[in-house]
């Protein structure tokens, strides 16, 4: 059997791929394995509770659950749903959004498909464009969305080091060019890997490069407001019509039931609206029937501001405290944890790269993600990229305790393996 270029990508293996198969066999195997590599989010019994009353309550309503089933949701995705998140937007965040300005999704992944390609390829009269990712570290699911073709030109980032622990990355405006050939920029905020969020002044800096350039600016914030809002700084949330807001019901506690969605200019939406209807006919209908009761009366922020949100910050504070305990003096610094689930450790000078780092862990029943699979677009022959772990805390806090632990180990072994053949 032949496969075409499309086929043949598929199955030569992609970083998110096995991410995402790492997650299910260590989730199904038998084997002891600590997750620290995934990106599920916690499972917070507060939030828990909600959506299991919010599931009940549906059950309950005959009419509303075999519409759920029974029917398809329009290709933009469920009327009501989109009604009511147009006026939380608008009455609480300021916006000046209506229906018009929102699709659903199968996930942010599923957006990222779409606008990603609506903004990069061939252009008329011959063109080519990139999206422009103003810093990497940047999300893994990026960077196989062009299914072979590179759709990513990337920057590294200034490192401003903090204390004896600590470094921040910041955009380097000075090296940005942005050229004819960018069509997008695109951030995710708070970011993953690195949980870095970027300042408002870097936002408002690069909002104003993408209007003043006539492209528009994509912002991921799949963790971050207005839902989940897993941010610990004070940071704006803005919107204007040349923003691509994306958010996702995933990090609220809710990534088994693939619900994206987008904020944007009609143009978008409709363009958006056509892929949903040629790929999927429909988005899926069961994430926005679960939450549209806490979208219509506002508690959907509640839950993210007084529940989910201190969970993280409580979660984070703890899990920097065992890297600290477990690295000891060796040369370990930790992204200054400003949002999101996970923790982007830097060893400088580390003797292996985190690929055998990740390998040797895995031997070891510890899942990580290592650090050189989050440049998409970087030519750059950085060292950095390979000394770099991305770990999530998400998890129990036991796995993440002894994962940890273990990883100290192996980096100490590591450390030490080189200095005995250097001595
Ligand atoms: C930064 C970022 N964007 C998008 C996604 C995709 O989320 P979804 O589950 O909505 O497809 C993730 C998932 O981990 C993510 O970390």
């Amino acid at each position: 059997m032949d496969f075409s270029t499309f086929g043949n990508f598929l199955t030569s293996g992609s970083g998110i791929l096995t991410l995402m198969e790492d997650i299910d066999s260590a989730l199904t195997g038998s084997a002891e394995m600590r997750l620290l590599g995934g990106g599920n989010p916690a499972r917070i019994p507060q939030a828990q509770k909600f959506f299991r009353n919010a599931m009940v309550d549906l059950l309950a309503d005959g009419e509303r659950f075999e519409r759920l089933c029974g029917d398809y949701d329009g290709a933009r995705g469920n009327t009501r749903f989109i009604d009511g998140l147009a006026t939380l937007l608008r009455t609480r965040g300021g916006w000046d959004v209506g229906p018009q300005n929102i699709a659903i999704t199968n996930g942010s992944q599923s957006s990222f498909n779409v606008l990603f390609h609506l903004f990069s390829g061939e252009f008329s009269q011959g063109k080519k464009r990139k999206i422009l990712l103003p810093l990497a570290p940047e999300y893994i699911g990026y960077a196989d969305i062009g299914m072979g073709e590179e759709l990513f030109h990337s920057y590294r980032p200034t490192i401003e080091i903090r204390g004896e622990r600590e470094f921040k990355y910041h955009v380097d405006f000075d090296r940005l060019d942005i050229s004819d050939e960018v069509g997008a920029i695109a951030v995710s905020r708070p970011t993953n890997p690195t949980g870095n969020v970027l300042t408002d002044t870097e936002v408002a800096h690069l909002r104003e490069l993408s209007i003043r350039h006539g492209i528009p600016f994509i912002l991921d914030s799949a963790y971050g407001g207005p839902f989940p809002n897993i941010v610990f700084p004070e940071a704006d949330n803005l919107w204007d019509g040349n923003t691509i807001l994306c958010l996702s019901l995933s990090k609220l506690g809710l990534p088994g039931l693939r619900t994206g969605i987008i904020v944007a200019d009609e143009k978008v939406i409709r363009a958006v609206t056509a892929a949903n209807a040629i790929v999927s006919l429909a988005p899926g209908s069961t994430g926005p029937a679960l939450v549209c009761a806490m979208v219509e009366d506002g508690s959907i922020l509640d839950l993210s501001d007084q529940v989910i949100r201190p969970y993280y910050q409580e979660r984070v504070k703890q899990a920097v405290v065992w890297v600290t305990a477990a690295m000891g003096n060796l040369p370990c610094r930790i992204h200054t944890p400003e949002g999101a689930i996970f923790l982007w450790l830097w060893f400088e000078g580390l003797p292996i790269t985190s690929e055998e780092l990740y390998t040797r862990l895995k031997q070891r029943g510890v899942l990580v993600i290592a650090g050189e699979h989050f440049f998409p677009g970087m030519n750059d022959p950085w060292t950095h990229r390979h000394e770099c772990i991305r770990i999530s805390y998400a998890q129990d806090s036991k796995s993440v305790q002894s994962g940890i632990a273990i990883i100290g180990e192996e980096v100490a072994r590591a450390y030490n393996e080189d200095a005995c053949r250097t001595a």
